[in-house]
């Protein structure tokens, strides 16, 4: 399309909600969402393949900068494309908390228990790798690229959460090494790596707080 062309119109789509379930679906809505953790125990159980198909679906409606849609979601359950996966994956980061981690960000983590083992990118069932997608030889520049690729993201996870699905938020440092084990080429940056499945048997979160809700609204 050339820049003077504009887009046809058609009407906005309609998604009513009477007034008086507004308040009632916003409230479960937020209510279920409370309920999503970061999971690092994975159980076996395998998860619908369809599931991730439809979380995906969701994801890619998400707004982004001059609808460029700068995202690719790389879905993993092969057993041996994870077991490659988590093997790159520690080798880079026990070099970034040997080496490249500052002591304040290492001092922020040790609540948490993180350390350079991943096991989870093996044991969860599937492993989405979302790639930001630049300028490349049949992709255009995008625009607000983190901001939209981190909105969809968003909605993949509330996707997977209201299906019943965990997800643990990964962003191993650097990510280079995952176009090598997802097959994206040079334009494709990864942004983050989202194992998905069941908690395990006996699996625990830390017991972290949520800001007041006064705290992180302003009301004008
Ligand atoms: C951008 C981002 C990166 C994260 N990276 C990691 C990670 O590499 N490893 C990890 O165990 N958790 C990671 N997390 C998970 C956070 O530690 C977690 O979301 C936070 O402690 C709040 O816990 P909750 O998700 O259970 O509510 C990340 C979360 C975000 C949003």
């Amino acid at each position: 399309m050339s820049p003077a062309e504009r887009y046809p119109v058609v009407p906005a789509p309609r998604f009513d909600v009477p007034a008086a379930q507004a308040v009632a679906r916003a409230e479960a809505f937020a209510d279920v969402m409370a309920l999503r953790r970061t999971v690092r125990d994975f159980a076996a159980r395998p998860v619908p393949a369809d599931v991730l198909e439809h979380a995906v679906r969701a994801a890619a409606t998400a707004p982004s900068g001059a609808n460029l849609q700068p995202w690719r979601f790389v879905v993993l359950t092969d057993p041996e494309r994870k077991r490659r996966l988590r093997a790159a994956a520690e080798a880079a980061e026990r070099e970034f908390y040997a080496h490249r981690a500052s002591a304040e960000w290492l001092d922020a983590l040790a609540p948490l228990g993180t350390d350079a083992s991943k096991p989870f990118l093996e044991d969860a069932p599937a492993v989405i790798v979302v790639f930001e997608v630049h300028r490349g030889p049949s992709t255009p520049r995008p625009y607000y690229v983190k901001e939209s690729v981190g909105i969809a993201v968003g909605l993949l996870l509330a996707a997977l959460h209201q299906a019943g699905l965990a997800t643990l938020t990964h962003t191993p440092s650097p990510m280079r090494f995952l176009n090598e084990v997802c097959e994206r080429p040079r334009e494709e940056r990864a942004y983050v790596v989202i194992p998905v499945g069941y908690p395990a048997e006996g699996a625990t979160v830390p017991d972290i707080t949520r800001k007041p809700h006064d705290d992180v609204i302003v009301r004008l």
